[in-house]
Formats: structure tokens, sequence, C-alpha cells
């Protein structure tokens, strides 16, 4: 299972994980992906801790199969219900969550107000307030449910007008002039959310920092794993993906997210 010639393991519930499977390439050049999708069972970011915790043991017990050395959960509302569970069932595997990570960047942020998109089930689980709070008690987080720009980003919109006026209703009452609480940061607490930094960056201004969690949770796992000396896959890195549902969806749509096109998606039956 450790085996450094063994790929590192990725999940998510849809195609929004590519951005952190993208993020973990840049950072990890030499490593072979094993990414899997559960795009027959999204949203999670809508379903209760409980089912989100099945799911994520399901979708982890496929990429175990496949032999891999490390999972990276890349969903958000599975890092924030199911990784001790996941480290309960598989102990001697690395395994990595995105809120931590995103939490951590958080509060590097300027004194003042952090505001979280994410999930319905993340923002109201609270994980990333009380994460960010644990680190920096000074700031006021706040949380904002955004299930609609997970259904947009599965559509591969993420600009235009549509987008925008999504967007500013979400943030009404945290970016508009005058607004009192105006955060220092926003913090991409979904998968799939870092398609419409641009647009969020045109939004908030200059002054709002915008916190990406798929690009630190990769500088922590790549860190994590060279600390531990595992080495790197030797020859060509390979990536591979798989699919619960809509592998040509897939395949059309998740090259955004990937920055790549993508040739192959295999289907898989959890
Ligand atoms: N992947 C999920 C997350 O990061 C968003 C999509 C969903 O609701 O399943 O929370």
């Amino acid at each position: 299972m450790n085996d450094s010639s063994a790929s590192i393991g990725v999940f998510d519930s849809g195609m929004g994980g590519l951005t952190v499977l993208r993020a973990l390439q840049r950072s990890m050049p030499h490593e072979s992906f094993i990414y899997l999708g559960d795009t027959a069972r999204l949203p999670y970011g809508s379903k209760s801790p409980g089912t989100v915790q099945r799911y994520a043991l399901q979708a982890a017990r496929i990429l175990v199969e496949r032999d891999i050395r490390a999972l990276v959960v890349a969903c958000n509302t599975a890092s924030a219900f199911a990784l001790d569970a996941l480290r309960k069932r598989y102990p001697e595997l690395p395994i990595f969550g995105v809120v931590e990570p995103g939490a951590a960047a958080a509060a590097n942020s300027l004194p003042g107000s952090v505001l979280v998109l994410a999930t319905e089930s993340t923002v109201a689980g609270g994980v990333y307030q009380r994460a960010i709070l644990r680190k920096r008690p000074d700031l006021t987080v706040h949380g904002r449910p955004c299930p609609l720009l997970v259904a947009l980003a599965e559509e591969g919109e993420h600009e235009g007008a549509f987008c925008e006026s999504v967007l500013r209703h979400y943030l009404h009452g945290h970016v508009n002039a005058g607004s009192i609480s105006r955060p220092s940061a926003i913090v991409l607490g979904c998968t799939h959310f870092p398609v419409f930094r641009p647009a969020l960056e045109r939004i908030a201004g200059a002054d709002t920092e915008i916190v990406d969690s798929a690009e630190t949770t990769a500088r922590v796992v790549a860190d994590e794993l060279r600390s531990k000396q595992d080495g790197s896959t030797e020859g060509q890195p390979a990536v591979r993906l798989l699919a619960t549902d809509g592998v040509d969806r897939f395949r059309r749509v998740g090259g955004y997210f990937l920055g790549n096109s993508i040739d192959e998606v295999e289907l898989v039956d959890l």
C-alpha cells in the first residue's frame, strides 16, 4: 500500500476535485495519480454527515483496491465529515483532507473577517469556521452556502453575466459597498469554486484575498510525502481517471477543471 511506485489516490464527489488534482500535479510533477469522481451521487454537499461518510468510505475502497500510497480527500464536504472514519479504516495510509490546509491559509489573512464559501453541509457543520478560529481567534468567520455554484461549475459555466449575478447574490451583504463585514479573505471551501476565481476577484476587489484550499492542500501533501521520504514514482507519471457515471460528460467538461484535455475516463461502480 505504501510502495513508493504506487499512485496517489484522489477523490471527490465529481469533477471539481480535478482542481485539487491539477494543483497536486503542479506540486509533484513526477507522481502518478488515480482520481475518482463520484459523479453518480453528486452533490455530497446537501447530504447528511452519515451519508457523506458512507460514500467516502466506498470511494476510498475503490482507490485502495487499486494500490495507492496516499489518499487525498479532495472534497471539502467529505473532508469535513469523513476524515476520522477514513483514518480509522486505513490506519497505515497517509490521508489528507482539504479543510485544515485551507483553514491554515485563511489564518494568515489580515485582521478582520473571513468569508467561507462552501456547500450547505460544510457550512452547517462549521468545520472551517472552527479550524480558522482555532488558529486565529481574533478573526470573525462567516460561512455562506453556495449550492448553485456546484451545479454551474459542473455545467462548465464559470464566467458571464449569469455566473456573475449568482456570485453577487451569494456575496451580497459581504462585499457590497459600505458592508461592515467586508472580508479580508474569501475561502474557496468547495472543490468546484476555484473556476470562479477570476470573477470572484473582480467582484470582491483587490483588498480581499482569495484563499484556494486546492493549492494549500497540494503544498501540504507534497511536503508531507517528501518529509516521509516516500520518494516519487519512477518513470513516466500517469494519471488515471475514474467516474461512477457520465464518463462522456466528464471527458468533455472535466478538462476545464484539470487544465488539460481528457482522453479516457473509466466507469466504475461503488
Ligand atoms: N466536492 C464538494 C465539496 O468540495 C462539492 C460538490 C458537492 O456538493 O458534492 O464540498
